[in-house]
């Protein structure tokens, strides 16, 4: 067996301390950067996400109509409803189509659309949110708004798209893909 003087010892040792430390420097710096982009993430409830078509011919909706959809992924469904009323957000020929996460912002149980009070109700705990204000909460467990998708109409083509999320999706930690 070689050995290795006291020396040499302290020499090996510093050079492979001075590695390491590089190395951590290096993850360290990618960590920083990586760390900087999910922080500023998190800090944002309103995302744009790549724009989706949901909905064609939408003259032909009637009020108090409701269409189903998933944004911005198949994990996320949503309800397109139309009120009847100008609401916040609402586009379309009467401004009164509006959309909302189906997962309710308390515990995720699905919402449903009660057309003729015209909220969006939770059956577990019976949260109501008022789809013509934006998703305000008006009573229940919840204690944040439902998150509201937002549209654009395409006058030309009467289609509806998805453009964007505001307020954090039920189960996130932030509203990223
Ligand atoms: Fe909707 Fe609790 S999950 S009120």
């Amino acid at each position: 067996m070689k050995k290795v003087s006291r020396r040499g010892f302290m020499k090996a040792g510093g050079l492979a301390a001075a590695v390491a430390t590089s190395e951590i420097a290096f993850h360290d710096g990618t960590a920083q950067a990586q760390d900087a982009t999910v922080d500023e993430a998190i800090g944002r409830t309103t995302l744009p996400y790549p724009a989706t078509n949901i909905l064609e011919n939408v003259s032909e909706m009637a009020v108090g109509e409701v269409r189903k959809f998933s944004y911005p992924d198949q994990e996320s469904p949503c309800l397109l409803i139309k009120t009847g009323q100008p609401a916040p957000g609402g586009i379309g020929p009467d401004n009164d189509i509006v959309a909302f996460s189906s997962m309710c912002s308390h515990q995720g149980c699905p919402l449903r659309y009660d057309a003729e009070e015209r909220t969006l109700q939770c059956r577990c705990h019976f949260s109501i949110f008022d789809p013509e204000m934006a998703g305000q909460m008006v009573c229940g467990q919840a204690t944040v708004n439902q998150p509201q998708i937002l549209l654009e109409y395409d006058e030309e083509g009467d289609a509806i798209n998805a453009v964007a999320v505001k307020g954090l999706l039920y189960g996130r930690q932030a509203n990223i893909l």
